[in-house]
Order: structure tokens, then C-alpha cells, then sequence
């Protein structure tokens, strides 16, 4: 039997992913135990997981390395890879949001010369040129996103806002809600066709334990 592989998204994510996964039977010893290693193997059951930064999660489903990935909504959007988005888990919810000082709120709306700090260009781009029509600039940045505006470098931010606590304790609110993010299984479009039925199990078992 081949090994069916599953991609996760190193970190907290990898590990719920982990707890919903065992639920149905696809378990891993090995992981549990605190170690630098990526790629894990339960033989017995011909299962394969490996943990990767979040971001490059969809290439690896997308390549093939990885029948089966489990990702943030975040990072598909961003990474815009050919895959199929089966499940919605409805865990690790947050959201995408326009974020800045309150005053700047006018500008917002009006200003042709926006200038947008991110960890997410492409979802920036979507939700300012194509569904606001307003053109901004946009400067990428790798993380701590929020000290941007506070440093001057941008007028607002565009992230995620999970409880809102970063941008509070950084004296930012929310200004504009985008769209609601929570992890997504994907599947590798040739894996579907020749491990359809292994997968599709997989995805009814899943599907059964999602929880609003
Ligand atoms: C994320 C995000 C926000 C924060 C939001 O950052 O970019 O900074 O979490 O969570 P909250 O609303 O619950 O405060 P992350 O911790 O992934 O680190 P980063 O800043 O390096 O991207």
C-alpha cells in the first residue's frame, strides 16, 4: 500500500489537526514526542505526515508531495494554489481585517494614495483593487505587522485578527472587516483520482466531526 501523505502546518495548527485526525483513526505516535523532526510514519496504517512552515502547505499538496494538507483559509488565499478545497473544519477561526489608528478611518475610504503594510500582498490586492477599486501601495512585511503603522511605515495594516489583542495593546482597531478565515482541508487534484477512495473516507469522517 502506498503511504498516504498529510502536509500540516507546523505549530498549534498542526497539532489540532492531529487531535481531529486521531478522532477518525489516523494517528502518530511519533509525533507526540518533542522532537526537531519533520517527516513521521505509521507504517501500520500507511500513513505519512510531515510539518511545514504554514505558507508553503499548499505547494506541497499542490506538487504532489502531500496527497492531503491542513491549512488556514489565510494561506490559501494568499498563495492562490491549484488544489481542491474539500472541508471547512471551522477551527482556528479568525478573521481578515483592514487594521490602523482610528483616525486614519477617512482616509481610508478616500484616499488614492493608501499606503497598506502586510504579511498577505495578494489578499490585499484582491480586496483594495479589485473590490474597493482603489489603488494603494503596498509594502510586505514578514511579521509584527501592527508596529507599521505606529512607526509610521504604512496608514494601515492588512491581517489577521484572531481575539484583537495585538492590535489593542498596540492602541489599533479594526476598520475594516474582509472575510472570515479557519483551517481548510485540501487535496492534491491527481491524488483525489487515484487515492479517491482512501481520501474521500477520510473527508466523510472529518466532515462528521466539524463543529460550528
Ligand atoms: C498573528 C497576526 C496578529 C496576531 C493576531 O500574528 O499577524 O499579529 O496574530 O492575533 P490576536 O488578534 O489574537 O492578537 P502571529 O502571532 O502569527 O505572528 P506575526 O506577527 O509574526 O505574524
Amino acid at each position: 500500500m502506498e503511504y498516504l501523505t498529510f502536509a500540516l502546518a507546523k505549530g498549534r495548527l498542526a497539532e489540532k489537526s492531529m487531535e481531529i485526525l486521531e478522532k477518525i483513526g489516523i494517528t502518530c505516535e511519533e509525533m507526540k514526542e518533542d522532537s526537531r523532526k519533520l517527516i513521521f510514519i505509521n507504517e501500520k496504517l500507511g500513513y505519512k505526515f510531515f510539518l511545514a512552515k504554514a505558507s508553503d502547505v499548499p505547494t506541497y499538496v499542490e506538487n504532489g508531495s502531500a496527497d492531503i494538507g491542513i491549512v488556514g483559509k489565510d494561506t490559501l488565499l494568499e498563495e492562490g494554489r491549484n488544489l481542491y478545497e474539500v472541508l471547512d473544519l471551522k477551527m482556528g477561526k479568525c478573521k481578515f481585517a483592514v487594521a490602523g489608528y482610528k483616525e486614519i478611518k477617512e482616509k481610508l475610504d478616500s484616499s488614492m494614495d493608501l499606503v497598506v503594510a502586510t504579511k498577505y500582498p495578494n489578499v490585499a490586492k484582491e480586496y483594495f483593487y479589485t473590490k474597493k477599486k482603489q489603488t494603494i501601495e503596498i509594502i510586505k512585511l514578514n511579521g509584527s505587522v501592527e508596529l507599521a503603522p505606529i512607526v509610521n511605515l504604512s496608514d494601515v495594516i492588512v491581517d489577521i485578527v484572531e481575539t484583537g489583542s495585538t492590535l489593542k495593546a498596540n492602541g489599533l482597531e479594526v476598520l475594516a472587516d474582509i472575510c472570515p478565515v479557519s483551517a481548510r482541508v485540501v487535496v492534491n487534484r491527481v491524488s483525489m483520482k487515484l487515492e479517491y477512495e482512501r481520501i474521500s473516507k477520510i473527508i466523510k469522517g472529518l466532515k462528521e466531526l466539524v463543529v460550528d
